[in-house]
């Protein structure tokens, strides 16, 4: 599927909104809620079984991917801003929350995202820092974008991720 051109037009996610999808270990989607394919302006069809990456924005940058994938993929929950990218080319703001579910014999069961609507100045705050980062990333490579990206949870305090997840739910009060 050729992924649309992205477009200035945000779409609003409501404090009601709870955004759900599940996924196997690839980050393969295995589940949406209808939220999900309401706001994302895909069919469930044409979800099911695509990489989450269908709606990466190109104003993500890498390093909160990589981070994200690090965590999860050790048991760790991760709290992340993630601005998406609908079928129609426009784009929502969501504070994410991703962990890893585990059968009762300990094997993995699937990952799963929970997305919630994020305040104007979490908006303002964190489009800011990501485009910092990308234009890193952009300009000197992917490792200066690290670089950036680890110097800021250090000058910030952040050790673990736990300590991220408070950080960042913090920004969005
Ligand atoms: C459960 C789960 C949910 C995810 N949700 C999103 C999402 O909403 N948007 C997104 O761009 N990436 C999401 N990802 C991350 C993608 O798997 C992928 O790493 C990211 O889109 C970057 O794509 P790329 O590595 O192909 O550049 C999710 C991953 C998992 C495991």
């Amino acid at each position: 599927m050729s992924k649309p051109e992205p477009t200035d037009v945000e779409h609003e996610v409501k404090s009601v909104d709870l955004i759900v999808s599940k996924s196997d270990e690839e980050g393969n989607i295995t589940y949406v809620n209808p939220i999900f394919i309401k706001i994302s302006g895909y069919s469930q069809a044409s979800l099911l079984e695509k990489p989450h990456a269908i709606l990466r924005h190109p104003d993500m940058p890498k390093v909160i991917f990589k981070y994200l994938w690090k965590n999860i993929k050790e048991g760790n929950d991760v709290v992340a801003y993630v601005k998406n990218l609908c079928a129609d080319g426009g784009f929502y703001w969501v504070l994410a929350t991703v962990k890893m579910a585990k059968n009762p014999d300990g094997s993995f069961r699937n990952y799963m995202s929970t997305r919630r609507c994020i305040t104007q100045s979490a908006k303002q705050t964190i489009s800011d820092l990501y485009a910092e980062w990308l234009s890193i990333e952009k300009s000197e490579g992917q490792e200066a974008a690290e670089a950036a990206f680890n110097s800021y949870l250090a000058d910030n305090g952040i050790t673990d991720s736990s300590s991220f997840n408070e950080y960042m739910k913090n920004i969005n009060k």
